[in-house]
Formats: C-alpha cells, structure tokens, sequence
C-alpha cells in the first residue's frame, strides 16, 4: 500500500535490544547533531535481550584472556568462523562489558566486590557476567532503556513493524517503510526517508514450532534485506538449545529455557534410567558445546523412544537455586515441576540464528547505507554454532563499531524510488503449518529428502491478498527465510556445528565454504 505519511531521520536503527540501543546511544554520543529515530515491532523491552539468562561472556576474570576466549569460540564455531571478526569480539568485548557497568548495568558480584562470573558449554574459563541471578538480559535492557530516556533526542517510534527498505536511483538505502499500530501521527503505513538504515531487528525463532525466542522473532529484518538484495549467509546455521523445558508435545512458541549455567553450577543430564549420558561424550560432559549437548540429548531420545530428558539439579539445594536461578525456579514451578526435589524434563528447541545479514568488520552490509547488528547479523564470530553467552557481546561489540563510522561515511540526502516489495502477502494463517514443516523437515535433524519435501511444501504457499497487518507481514517474512533457509540446508551436504545432517554425518572440509541466499524480488530463491 502506499505511505499513508512520511517523515525523515538521518539514522533510522530498527530493533530495541542490546544491538539497537548500543547502536543507537553510540551514533548519538558520536555525533549528537544526527536526528535519530530507534523502530522497534513491540515495546522496547519485548525483544530477545530481555530474555537472556546465562549472561555475556568476556576475559574479565583472573588468568583468563582474550587469546583463551578466541580459541573457545573457534572451537565452537566448528571451522566456519571469521577469524579476525572474532579476535575483535574478544578483545574489544571486555572494554565494552566495562562501558556496560559504567552505564548502569549491575551484575552480580562476590562478596569481596569481584565480579561473579560462571562457565558455560564450551568455554574453559569462568567468564560469564551475570546479573540478578539468571536475568542478566533483563537487567542489561533495564540500564539500556534508562540510558535511551535520559537521551529524548533519540526520538522512539514503538509497535512499528519495518516493512521494506527504500532505495535510491544508485541502490543505497534511501529510507524505510514501516507499519505503525496506534502510535498518533505515525498510524498506519507511512515512510521514513533517511540516509542510513542500521538493522538490529534480532532473530528468526518463529520460524520453528518450538523456540526460546519471544513472539516477535519472526525474522522481518533478514527479509528486509534480502528483498534490498543484500548478502545474507550462513542460515543453515540455526541453534537449537540442549535444555528447554518440555511442555508437552503440543506446546507451541516460546518455551523456557533452563540455561546452561545450571549446568555450569553442577546440573547433568540423565536419561529415563538414570544415566549420565553425557559421560564419555566429550572430554566437557554436561558443559560440552551446546551443538554436541542437543545431538546427544535427541539421538537418546531416538534411542529410547522418548520425547524428551531430564535435567538433575537437585543437589543444588533450595537456598543455592532462589539465590543463583530465581528466574529459572518461579518458571519451572509455575508449570509445575520443582527444581528442588524434581528432574526437569529438558528437550532442544530453537534457539539462535548463527547466520543473517552478511557484515564486514564494521557492521556495513553489501547495500550502500545498510548496516546489521546483533542476531539479525552475520558478521562471522559464530561461524557454523555460536559459544555460548557471546551473543550478547557481538550485539554490545559490533554496534560500538558501527557507531565509530557510520557518521563520517553517511551519504547526502536522496531522493527514494520505489521499495522492493513483490506482489501479494501470505496468509497469517498458514503460520502454524509452515512451522509445523519446518520444525520436522529443517529442525535438529536434516535429511535431503525432508528437506526437499520443505521446499517445495513452501513453493506451493502462494501469496494471496490477505487483510494487510502485522500477520501477513511477518508470516511472510517468515516464509521468505525459512525457504532461504531450506535451500541453505539443502546445498551444505555435511554435518558441522548446529547442521547435523542425517544423510551427511561427518565433517566435509572440503564443502567448508560460506553458503549464500539470495531472494528474488517475487519471492522465489
Ligand atoms: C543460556 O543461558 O543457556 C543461554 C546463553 C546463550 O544462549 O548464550
């Protein structure tokens, strides 16, 4: 539909985490005289930030380095990693977890005043930074929302979901479209002419029946661009989560996640008989990364014909689970299991989108003007599975470095032509049964066949003229990806990191390469 108003912003960030406040704070500290506008789909809190547990990982503790969190991330990465992008997330992370505190965020410190830190899958040190227990993400949103109020020159539009960017004659980024529910004169759908666009819109969880994300990843910032013809890559490359609490066969959307530092404290993994599995699994165990945790939690549960784990956290006794894991705790009572005297049925579920929006080294994409941040990134630090607790450090590293160019490299005003948007919207309706596909044919578990049964499932959803809202938008973000998606996996014939293909079990150095999608504009891959 046509803009129903217009308005402009030298710098239009979409997306309210971790990456977009970082974002948007630093462009404005670097050059206060830019008119800034922060787009976010819900409230600002409702993004995957606030739901972060485990915490932010950074060589802050004694004998730890960067050097040591370099190779733990490598490791994980599973050889397809950019190197220097990740020397830069662990040297530049510990100087950035201090500007966090200076900001405001308060972590959890030992009673000598040292910062508290906790291990995770993967790692060898203890360097997790955690606050209120397991609500490290909420606190570190909390401080960052506080910082953005005490800025009002950051001018924020809430429940404004980015619809497609605007480019101009030369294809830069010339402004954005954007579907505005009930916020006064932005109502509706109207355009943002700008001079640049930075993404930080978050990940694709909704793809998948089950996930941790909350409602709102649905992957609109992945389709934006690639409609714009950026670079994405890496897509195959989805997280799934060892241990989300199992909610039934039936249970759909976001589901709770018992985060690995339970397991850095001392929780393991048993099957229905009582065995510690994860033994003689990795030379790790419980804290092996979380790519060889979830495949050997659900080859178990193929084994043995159950539809899911259990997580013993017993020992850890009462008082050490409402200090440590209060969060963790209140949601496993609410559904009615208790931490303390019971096993926790644990599942994988979708969890992080290791790939995205293709970035150099400074944030900026293949489209002139265009810059990513965070999960809707690939900037190359997780190569083929992220370590855990880095996420949050690439958003908080990554955006500091957009900010340190993004206001000397902006392009002179100009004038956008039409948007990239094809013909047609698909049906919110159909979300419920493209998830259902994709959770059984591109899930934990790939085979040539299932994913072949994907794709052409996806072709055969053809867009239609449902009412236009955030529904169909976003259902057809989310069909966009999810066939990129799909063919990614299909094409990466060989298991490495979190894409475990049944058909494909081993490691192929010689198909290591980057896969890249590519859209065109009616939708077709
Ligand atoms: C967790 O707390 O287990 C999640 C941490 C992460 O995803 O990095």
């Amino acid at each position: 539909p046509a803009p129903g108003w217009t308005t402009r912003a030298d710098v239009v960030v979409v997306g309210s985490g971790i990456a977009g406040l970082t974002a948007a704070l630093r462009i404005h500290a670097a050059d206060p005289s830019l008119h800034l506008l922060v787009v976010t789909k819900d409230v600002l809190a409702a993004g995957s930030t606030q739901w972060a547990q485990g915490g932010i990982a950074a060589a802050l503790g004694p004998g730890d380095t960067p050097e040591q969190h370099e190779r733990d991330t490598l490791v994980a990465g599973a050889g397809a990693c950019d190197v220097e992008a990740v020397r830069i997330l662990v040297t530049e992370g510990p100087e950035a977890v201090r500007e966090l505190i200076a900001l405001g965020t308060q972590f959890d410190h030992h009673p000598d005043g040292e910062l508290s830190l906790t291990r995770e899958g993967g790692h060898h040190r203890d360097r997790i930074a955690h606050a209120g227990g397991d609500a490290t993400g909420a606190e570190i949103q909390r401080a960052l929302i506080a910082a953005v109020e005490r800025a009002p020159e950051i001018e924020v539009v809430q429940h404004a979901l980015a619809v497609d960017l605007l480019r101009s004659a030369d294809g830069a980024v010339a402004g954005l479209t954007l579907h505005v529910l009930g916020e006064g004169q932005h109502d509706g759908v109207g355009a943002v002419h700008c001079r640049a666009v930075v993404l930080a819109s978050g990940g694709l969880g909704q793809v998948f029946s089950q996930s941790t994300n909350p409602s709102v990843s649905t992957g609109d910032g992945m389709a934006v661009a690639l409609r714009a013809g950026a670079r994405l890559r890496d897509l195959e490359f989805v997280q799934f989560h060892p241990t989300v609490m199992w909610l039934g066969a039936d249970s759909q959307g976001q589901q709770p996640l018992i985060s690995e530092a339970v397991r850095g404290e001392g929780a393991f993994l048993v099957d229905f008989e009582g065995d510690r599995f994860m033994q003689g699994e990795h030379e790790l165990a419980d804290l092996a990364p979380r790519d060889v945790v979830a495949k050997a939690i659900t080859r178990r549960m193929i084994a043995t014909g159950q539809p899911h784990m259990w997580l013993d956290a017993r020992h850890l006794g009462a008082e050490f689970w409402e200090r440590r894991f209060p969060t963790i705790l209140r949601v496993c009572r609410e559904h009615g299991v208790d931490p303390v005297t019971e096993l926790i049925p644990v599942a994988p579920a979708q969890h992080y989108a290791s790939g995205g929006v293709a970035t150099d080294l400074w944030g900026r994409t293949s489209v002139p003007g265009l810059y990513a941040t965070g999960e809707v990134a690939c900037s190359g630090v997780h190569g083929a599975n992220r370590l855990a607790s880095n996420s949050l450090l690439e958003g908080l590293v990554f955006s500091r470095r957009i900010a340190d160019v993004l206001p000397g490299e902006l392009r002179p005003w100009a004038e956008p032509a039409a948007d990239s948007r094809p013909e047609g919207l698909v049906d919110g309706e159909r979300r419920r049964a493209m998830q259902d596909v994709m959770t059984t044919r591109v899930g934990v578990l790939r085979h040539a066949d299932g994913l072949a049964e994907a794709i052409e499932w996806l072709a055969t959803l053809d867009p239609g003229d449902p009412a236009v809202g955030p529904p169909a938008w976003e259902t057809s973000n989310l069909h966009t990806i999810s066939t990129a998606l799909a063919v990614a996996a299909a094409i990466r014939t060989e298991t490495r990191g979190s894409h475990w293909r049944e058909d494909f079990p081993d490691r192929d150095d010689s198909k290591a390469g980057h896969i890249d999608a590519w859209v065109d504009i009616d939708g077709s891959i």
